[in-house]
């Protein structure tokens, strides 16, 4: 079956679709996102993504191109003419086309793309092992609340993470706290059995997994803050996780080569992820 992509109001396959080249997305980054994961052919979390994808657009005043309602069935048809069960949903808005201004243009019309894609199936030596992370200053803006597709930092911060070897790059503000990964949230258990992640300020993206495994984490009764977090304490926590729409949630067993506690996934991080598939599994 070869891919199918929506690029402003039509149907195009894949390796052809393309926007005009001074899309403003293009140009300048104005644009938003969001991942959606698909899940037995249906969304996960449908409506905190479109919730954010909204705020997004509000926050950067670039118009919905379309209702919730007329996106939904462009979603379903994309993930449907892909022949996608499990996997994921881009969807992305940028302000549209128009001769480069940094300034809004005065008739810009927005432009939506969705695409999706199959799921590569869970990395089980990740999900068992656990994943490394490193610590990289956070060089981005102070709106990262916004899903922008501006993703530079985040970009070089993953890239140097793989070349340490690492899976993710958690980024450390100028206090010295941990704000987010680089396209995960970052989490910590502490030594007294409380789990800790920074509170949804502008300094992260309010994951729409994050706000999943905050209810699991509430409705199973541990013990729980959302506060910021030094990086010496997540090097001294007794455990530590990372959370996203594409990995779900995932143990990090080491802090810039340093083991997390024993250096093992512990039981608790098994059991939210348990809790979390169960969650994304009652969506089919
Ligand atoms: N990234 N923080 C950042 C900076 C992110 O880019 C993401 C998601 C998250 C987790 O958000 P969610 O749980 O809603 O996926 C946190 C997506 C998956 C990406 O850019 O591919």
């Amino acid at each position: 079956m070869s891919r199918v992509a929506y690029v402003d109001g039509q149907y195009l396959p894949h390796r052809s679709a393309a926007v005009h080249i001074e899309d403003r997305g293009y140009q300048f980054a104005d644009g938003v996102y969001e991942v959606i994961a698909v899940v037995g052919g249906c969304l996960l979390d449908e409506e905190p993504h479109l919730a954010r994808l909204a705020r997004s657009l509000a926050e950067l005043r670039i118009t919905a191109p379309m209702s919730n309602a007329a996106l939904r069935v462009v979603m379903r048809e994309v993930v449907r003419r892909n022949g996608v069960r499990d996997g994921i949903v881009y969807v992305q808005i940028t302000r549209g086309v128009a001769p480069r201004d940094h300034a809004f243009p005065a008739s810009a019309r927005p432009i939506l793309v969705v695409t999706s894609r199959r799921r590569r199936p869970a990395d089980l030596r990740a999900v068992d092992g656990g994943v490394a992370v490193i610590t990289v200053p956070d060089i981005r803006w102070q709106r990262c609340d916004i899903k922008s597709v501006a993703l530079l930092p985040n970009v070089l911060a993953k890239q140097r993470a793989r070349e340490e070897g690492a899976f993710e790059a958690w980024q450390v503000d100028r206090d010295g706290k941990i704000s987010e990964g680089t396209s995960t949230n970052a989490w910590i258990v502490t030594p007294d059995a409380t789990v800790v992640t920074r509170q949804a300020d502008s300094a992260i993206l309010n994951g729409v997994t994050r706000l999943a495994v905050l209810e699991i984490i509430r409705r199973e009764g541990y013990n729980l803050i959302e506060r910021p977090f030094s990086v010496a304490e997540a090097k001294s926590a007794h455990k530590a996780f990372l959370t996203s729409t594409v990995v779900e949630l995932l143990p990090v067993v080491s802090i810039d080569g340093a083991p997390v506690g024993n250096g093992h996934p512990g039981a608790l991080s098994r059991k939210l992820r348990d809790c979390y598939l169960t969650h994304a599994a009652a969506t089919k």
